[in-house]
């Protein structure tokens, strides 16, 4: 007997690495991709294209600044398939880079940041989870930053060390808290939770970094954690070199 299709849902994937991710486990590994956007009509557009070439996409209306839209989202996924196999949360703001937000106060920054980050992929994992239960082996990667690691914050040779990105910093490290946690509740039925850094990517997030790799590389380890089979590995954080210290 075949296995069924293999279903993922990614947040934020009208558009850089959250797109680049939904493509690759389209096209390479044949999954059926949700595609899931705060902006429908960007989300159904890479649906459309990816089902131009015979693909398995769905698009789905996902804002994680909305606790009824990520509520309504879970039960549109429970409907239309009943289970799925994959949470890949990407969806992600970045203030601190973006000129508009420099009149934001430090307590503005720090909640308009947190709302996506952290409560909203908080929600929509919680959501989903008894879905996600159902599958063989349930596998949630949540997209990080080395930014986020402890270890990187105490040492003065790191990247960005002297910048001032406290509120997506302290987001991310949150995150990577929170990833352990959903580890440690999954651990019942097999599930794999893994925390990945893309690296400085060319996405409007890092203002199209001149340095970064393209959003295909940077989804490349998300891929890998994405698609893990049973005896896979859970609790790691991690880019495409290897282990990130926490
Ligand atoms: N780019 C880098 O150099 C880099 C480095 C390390 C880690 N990361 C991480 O990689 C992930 C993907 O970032 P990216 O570079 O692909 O950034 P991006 O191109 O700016 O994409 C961010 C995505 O998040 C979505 N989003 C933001 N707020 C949302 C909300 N309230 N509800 C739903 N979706 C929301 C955006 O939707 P809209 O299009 O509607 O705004 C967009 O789809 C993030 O978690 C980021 O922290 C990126």
């Amino acid at each position: 007997m075949s296995s069924p299709i293999q279903i993922a849902l990614i947040t934020g994937a009208n558009t850089g690495v959250g797109e680049a991710v939904a493509r690759s486990l389209a096209l390479k590994h044949e999954y059926h991709v949700i595609i899931g956007s705060r902006n429908l009509a960007a989300g159904t557009a890479v649906t459309s294209s990816l089902q131009e070439r015979g693909l398995r996409a769905s698009a789905i209306h996902l804002d994680l600044a909305d606790e009824a839209s990520i509520q309504a989202a879970a039960r549109t996924i429970e409907t239309d398939f009943g289970r799925f196999d994959v949470l890949v949360n990407s969806a992600a703001v970045f203030l601190e880079l973006d000129p508009r937000n420099a009149g934001l106060t430090l307590r503005q920054r720090f909640e308009q940041t947190f709302v996506p980050n952290l409560f909203g992929q908080a929600d929509i994992t919680e959501a989903v989870l008894p879905l996600l239960r159902k599958a063989s082996v349930p596998r949630i990667v949540f997209v990080s930053s080395r930014l986020g690691s402890l270890a990187n914050a105490l040492d003065p040779k790191a990247a960005f060390y002297e910048n001032d990105f406290r509120p997506y910093n302290c987001s991310k490290a949150s995150l990577n808290v929170l990833a352990i946690n959903y580890a440690r509740m999954l651990d019942n039925v097999g599930g794999l939770v893994n925390v990945v850094c893309p690296g400085l990517v060319k996405t409007r997030l890092s203002n199209y970094a001149e340095a970064g790799h393209s959003p295909e590389v940077g989804a490349e380890r998300i891929v890998q954690m994405a698609t893990l089979g049973k005896e896979g590995p859970t609790r790691t954080f991690s880019d495409r070199s290897g282990l990130i210290l926490w």
